[in-house]
């Protein structure tokens, strides 16, 4: 049986900000978040134009802040920021596949081919905080370079406490279907990563050897969805779910920023809707917070609170 709090929400980036967690967290106070990745650059130089630069996690009940980078020391001094911050684990991302990332970075996916780098990095972070350290990463560099088992012993060596695994190559990004190893022989906690969605998707994950599971694309438009698989929960009024959402980013973003970042959102939590389309093209075209309300409304028949 895995256990509450090794269901985790993947790292998204522009996703998985404070206002999402904190929708989530309203359906499943137990579970486990981890933050949308943050380069350690940024971090270190504190860059303004980034409110998650300055994120505090001490009210976040169980969070890891997620960073990435290539130089060993800066990450060290990100995580000891980030734990000074209240973060409650530190996970290093070594799958990112985007280029600005894994080739022009040499971080990320870049980490599963440069073993070396990858471990002194894990060792840094680790030796630089006193919660635990954990690694995100994927099968390998491609179908010729399938060698995560290797950098899980180089984490467990490092101390590194568990691995979420997505069954993806970085060749692969994130087309085709997800592929699960078999990782009973695995020295550490080993997290399942990649397609999961379901309560079935997760019983074979436990039949696999993982320890956990970690839900990415499935939670997007339903920050229920753990609740959902857990406990049954079906949300009788979307509406005030999605409206909360809008309130919460503009709180955090302001107007001017917030609008135009929530219409993913808004998108994903009417796909499948009769008059999806229609509702995605006008959400599209809005500036205004208020119009946005109205418009939301009016689609989930809701009324919005002053
Ligand atoms: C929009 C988007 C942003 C992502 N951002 C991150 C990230 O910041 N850090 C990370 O380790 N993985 C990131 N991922 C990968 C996911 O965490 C996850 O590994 C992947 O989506 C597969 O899981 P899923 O099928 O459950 O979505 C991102 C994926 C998507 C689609």
């Amino acid at each position: 049986m895995i256990e509450k709090q090794n269901f985790f929400v993947a790292p998204l980036a522009g996703i998985t900000d404070r206002p999402f967690r904190t929708v989530v967290r309203e359906f499943s106070p137990d579970a486990s978040l981890v933050t949308e990745m943050i380069s350690c650059h940024s971090l270190v130089e504190m860059h303004k134009n980034c409110p998650r630069n300055f994120d505090h996690y001490e009210t976040e009940g169980n969070i890891g802040t997620q960073i990435f980078g290539a130089n060993v020391q800066m990450m060290a001094d990100a995580a000891r920021i980030l734990a000074d911050n209240g973060a409650k684990w530190i996970d290093i991302n070594m799958g990112c596949p985007v280029p600005k990332v894994a080739t022009r970075a040499n971080a990320g996916a870049y980490l599963m081919r440069n073993h070396k780098l990858a471990g002194e990095i894990m060792r840094a972070v680790v030796g630089a905080v006193d919660i635990p350290v954990t690694v995100k990463t994927r099968l390998g560099w491609d179908n010729e370079h399938i060698d995560w088992r290797e950098l899980v012993d180089i984490a467990a060596d490092s101390g590194v406490r568990m691995v979420a695994l997505h069954g993806r190559t970085r060749a692969a990004g994130y087309d085709g279907v997800a592929i699960h190893p078999d990782v009973h022989d695995c020295p550490i906690p080993i997290i399942a990563n990649g397609d999961i969605k379901d309560a079935a998707d997760i019983s074979q994950m436990e039949k696999l050897g993982y320890s956990g599971v970690m839900l990415g694309r499935a939670m997007l438009g339903a920050p229920w969805k753990l609740a959902e698989i857990n406990d049954g929960v079906i949300p009788q009024d979307v509406g005030a779910i999605v409206l909360r959402h809008l309130d919460l980013v503009i709180d955090y973003y302001g107007a001017r920023a917030g609008v135009p970042l929530f219409r993913k959102h808004a998108a994903w939590y009417s796909a499948g809707c009769q008059g999806a389309v229609a509702f995605r093209v006008a959400v599209n075209q809005i500036t205004d917070v208020a119009e946005l309300k109205d418009k939301i409304c009016e689609f989930w028949g809701c009324v919005a609170k002053i």
